[in-house]
């Protein structure tokens, strides 16, 4: 069964087709990141307007590539929450233009479910049930994936996602947007323990996250020092940082995996790109005989393969959209 999956929740437009949710015919992602990187973010109608011009064109090449048209699609998935309202609304729009065109099912899908599909592609016999950690811009989930979809969220952050702390740490010590991936470039060459971070814990939830203090200290010491006109060393707050938020996110996922008996864990979203996230997760996985897995590079950024490979498993559990399908910012990702 082939999916036709549509992404553009935030500044990817992608599209992409997936032969039974594991098998890649085609990927497009044509990426707004340069146009953003000028304002130091994502500016949501620049995002909107992008998206509204790209769509077409990504949509007619991933079917190209997979030496398709239309006629050979079976399902359409497309991301319908959560993300920039504005961004997302194009993709559920087009979509719906082709079902009512073409009569193909329709299909929308979470974001992170999405994320989390992304394994699906990339290690072929991975299945349910396992722990996924999804860490992206906007998210940090600690989730008990039950089945393909259905899911347990354990722990979530009470403000704000690793990623966004990663971002705003990033643009603090002046590097370019996307910070998160240029922190962990510039890390690479510094002292992970030349400074200390407070280890943050939120009262009554073991697994819940909380970022905020810990992104607010680090921007702290870089004015404290700018102030007394002493210098920080860029590589080594960078390298402290992404220490402190790693350790956290492996500390608890490790946590829950104990808790829970779980033998599998997922990493999942654009931040399981991360370098000192990987190797820390593998060293403490391998320790406890626990199978870790991760997307490819490629694949843990936003792109369209892994809502194809989400979207195939929705529509054998029977979920579809009619043409009043509304994209929506925020959505737990346990409702159906
Ligand atoms: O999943 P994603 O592409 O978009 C959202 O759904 O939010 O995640 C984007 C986030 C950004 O915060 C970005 O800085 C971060 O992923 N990111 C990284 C790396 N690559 C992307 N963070 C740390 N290390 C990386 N290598
Ligand atoms: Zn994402």
């Amino acid at each position: 069964m082939k999916v036709l999956g549509i992404e553009s929740s935030c500044d990817e437009t992608a599209a992409a087709v997936v032969e039974d949710g594991r098998t890649v015919l085609s990927d497009v992602v044509s990426s707004q990141v340069e146009e953003h990187k000028i304002y130091g973010g994502v500016v949501p109608e620049i995002a909107s307007r992008r998206h509204t011009e790209a769509i077409c064109g990504v949509v007619q090449k991933a079917l190209a590539d997979a030496g398709c048209t239309f006629t050979d699609i079976d399902a359409i998935a497309v991301t319908y929450a959560p993300g920039l309202i504005g961004a997302l609304l194009v993709g559920v729009n087009y979509a719906k233009g082709v079902a009512l065109s073409t009569g193909i099912p329709l299909v929308p899908v979470h974001h992170l479910r999405g994320h989390i599909a992304a394994n699906y592609v990339c290690s072929p016999e991975l299945e349910p049930p396992f722990l996924a950690l999804v860490v992206s811009g906007g998210h940090t989930h600690l989730v008990n994936v039950t089945g393909y979809t259905t899911f347990e969220v354990l722990g979530k952050t009470r403000d704000d996602a690793a990623g966004e702390s990663l971002d705003k740490v990033a643009r603090t010590l002046g590097l370019p947007y996307p910070g998160g991936l240029n922190l962990d470039k510039i890390a690479a060459d510094g002292d992970p323990n030349a400074y200390r971070f407070p280890h943050p814990h939120v009262t009554g939830s073991e697994y819940d996250f909380s970022f905020s203090g810990l992104k607010t200290f680090a921007v702290n010491l870089v004015h404290n020092a700018e102030q007394k006109g002493e210098t920080v060393d860029t590589a080594d707050l960078g390298a402290s940082y992404l220490k402190a938020v790693t350790d956290i996110l492996v500390g608890h996922t490790i946590s829950a995996a104990k808790a829970t008996g779980a033998k599998k864990i997922v990493l999942a979203g654009g931040v399981s790109a991360n370098s000192v996230l990987r190797r820390r997760m593998n060293e403490e996985c391998e320790k406890r005989h626990i199978s870790l897995y991760m997307p490819l590079l490629r694949y843990c950024g936003d792109n369209a393969v892994m809502i194809a490979s989400q979207g195939y498993y929705e529509y054998l559990n029977g979920k579809r959209a009619d043409l009043t399908l509304n994209a929506a910012a925020t959505m737990p990702i346990e409702e159906n």
